[in-house]
């Protein structure tokens, strides 16, 4: 385990199982569909590539970067598109894949953007739910793991862009970030 982790949250091997059985579930929900999978840079990079490669449905990738927090572990309460799809959404089934939500602001604010759009339908998928946490009005259409209110880093998360590479998910240690 890494120096700066507490305590290993979620292993390898149940984040596989249970990334394969979600996304089986969505899957079984786009027979017959194309739908647009839209990950959620850079937080969402490995789910997503596990996520995609359990799906037979036939699939179109496209990426958008968002921000609403800064560096820290504080949220800044502004969403801002940093990276903007390539294509318009206009009558396409929209899922959007995202590793954690949190308070809720970025998916609350990114499906209304969407579906403003004239996305056909968006549904959200998410690895992490902080339930505790929800300030907005969104609850995941197919979410991996409900967690408590930990800051955790790994298999895509970072803290201050770190840690994204960590094959678990891991609970940082509080002296990482209370410096
Ligand atoms: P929300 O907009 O408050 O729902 O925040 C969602 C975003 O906050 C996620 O996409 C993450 O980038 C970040 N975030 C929230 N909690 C954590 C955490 O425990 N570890 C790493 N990033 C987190
Ligand atoms: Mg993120």
């Amino acid at each position: 385990m890494h120096k700066d982790c507490e305590r290993i949250m979620l292993t390898e091997q149940e984040l596989r199982s249970r990334v394969k059985e979600v996304a089986r579930q969505v899957d079984e929900r786009y027979a017959g569909k194309t739908p647009l999978i839209v990950g959620i840079l850079k937080g969402s990079i490995i789910f997503y590539s596990d996520f995609i490669r359990e799906l037979t449905c036939p699939v179109e990738l496209d990426f958008m970067a968002v921000s609403s927090y800064g560096s820290g572990a504080v949220s800044s309460g502004k969403l801002k598109i940093k990276k903007d799809l390539d294509k318009g959404v206009l009558g396409r089934d929209v899922i959007v894949v995202e590793d954690i939500i949190d308070s809720g602001f970025t998916l609350a604010n990114l499906k209304a953007l969407l579906l403003e759009r004239g996305a056909a339908s968006v549904v959200i998928v998410t690895l992490l739910n902080k339930a505790a946490r929800r300030e907005y009005d969104i609850v995941p259409d197919y979410n991996c793991f409900d967690i408590e209110n930990e800051f955790v880093v790994g298999y895509g998360l970072d803290y201050n862009e770190r840690y994204r590479n960590l094959p678990y998910i891991g609970i940082l240690k509080r002296s990482v970030y209370e410096k």
